[in-house]
């Protein structure tokens, strides 16, 4: 693969100290919740939002990936009812101008070839804004819907590892190749047109585990992880040895992200009250008891007991640092993670368009005035 990287129009890689993103609402957003303003993916809705990031200058718009809701059985659950990332991606990015768009894809549910083709229209679509989230899995029905039974946790990752660099050969090679592996053959293999952004188009990867992290300091430019702590200076310990790790063991510079459930009110009580209204009381207990026994199964990041103790976290969120008061206290707290390193964040609401529009009218331009983003002018005017 060549060394030239040339990623002109894709804000990734832009001046502003603390990046932000929206994630996860190409399905239910990340809440285990019963309230009825929790987000729900229609194309209104999906566009709206959208174009409220884009149009405040939001560098990522993140799609997870799910084949199956993780409560057995219950076909019609939220968290079953997800659109697809790469059309998703690809419809997101005729319809804004500005953010990268994220599209994320495990390896066992779409041939390398076809996720190739995939990335390389939504990189042209977009003008060069896509970036691929590559994930190992965790959710053993869905993978075994494909006849494709979750593989042993390190060959996940093999497996993942064989997906991408085929997928990179497709990128970068003009000539067809080869490739006989532990997990593909190829033969003859090629793709054109090849994606506009050089060397390829930037890779995100989000692991818990040892082998999930080595994965993505050695192949990802975006390694998300979860902060472990409440505590900035653990915080910097965490990010640093990340980034530390990528560079001494794979000689690669990598961003950190991490991603955050945001409940901003005008008072901390407020806050706090919306916080246990929709996590607590109306907690989806289903919910956060099909997303915990699917992890506490499969993953490696956490035993079964931390998973139980933080069921009320999850609900909130899915985990990740909460965001949880007045906009001057999550400015601080931005401020903070940004002084920590974190490189960028990925938020989610229980009610996204109510959250950006808040937090584009109070949090934003306190951002700015503390020097971790610009004031934001967008260039284009979106397509119809
Ligand atoms: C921000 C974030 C996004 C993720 N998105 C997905 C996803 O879209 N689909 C999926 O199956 N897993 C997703 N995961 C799960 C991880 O890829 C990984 O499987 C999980 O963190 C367990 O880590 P491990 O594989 O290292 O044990 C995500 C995790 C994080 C933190």
């Amino acid at each position: 693969m060549s060394d030239i990287v040339s990623r002109p129009n894709n804000p990734l890689f832009g001046a502003n100290r603390l990046k932000i993103g929206i994630f996860g609402t190409n399905g239910k957003g990340s809440a285990h919740t019963l309230v009825p303003e929790a987000f729900k993916p229609s194309w209104d809705n999906v566009l709206n939002t959208a174009r409220i990031a884009d149009d405040a200058g939001y560098e990522a718009i993140v799609a997870y990936a799910r084949w199956k809701g993780y409560i057995q059985g219950r076909v019609s659950h939220p968290s079953g009812i997800i659109l697809d990332p790469f059309t998703y991606a690809a419809g997101v990015a005729q319809a804004t101008s500005h953010a990268a768009i994220f599209a994320t894809s495990h390896a066992p549910t779409i041939h390398p070839i076809a996720a190739a083709k995939q990335c390389a229209t939504i990189d042209i679509i977009s003008n060069g804004r896509l970036v691929l989230n590559v994930v190992a899995g965790w959710n053993k029905p869905e993978l075994e819907m494909f006849g494709a039974p979750l593989k042993e946790h390190t060959e996940r990752y093999e497996h993942l590892a064989e997906w991408l660099q085929i997928i990179e050969r497709l990128w970068s090679e003009n000539e067809e190749f080869d490739h006989e592996g532990k997990f593909f053959k190829i033969i003859k293999g090629m793709s054109m047109p090849k994606p506009l952004q050089a060397p390829r188009p930037p890779i995100m990867s989000a692991g818990g585990s040892d082998t999930g992290r080595r994965f993505a300091c050695e192949h990802a430019d975006i390694c998300f992880l979860l902060l472990h702590s409440e505590d900035p200076k653990e915080w910097e310990q965490q990010i640093s040895a990340y980034k530390k790790f990528a560079r001494e063991e794979f000689g690669r510079s990598v961003q950190v992200w991490t991603y955050a459930p945001v409940v901003q009110r005008d008072t901390m009580k407020e806050a706090q009250d919306y916080l246990h209204h929709y996590a607590v009381e109306n907690q989806d207990k289903d919910s956060v008891d099909g997303w915990i026994a699917g992890n506490a199964a499969t993953a490696k990041g956490m035993s079964p007991e931390t998973l139980q103790n933080l069921r009320t976290h999850f609900a909130a969120g899915g985990g990740g640092n909460q965001l949880v008061g007045t906009a001057d206290h999550i400015a601080e707290k931005l401020h903070q993670l940004s002084d920590a390193g974190l490189d960028g964040i990925l938020f989610t609401w229980v009610d996204f368009m109510d959250g950006l529009q808040r937090f584009n009218r109070d949090i934003m331009p306190m951002l700015e005035m503390r020097g971790l983003r610009a004031p934001f002018k967008a260039s284009a005017q979106h397509a119809a």
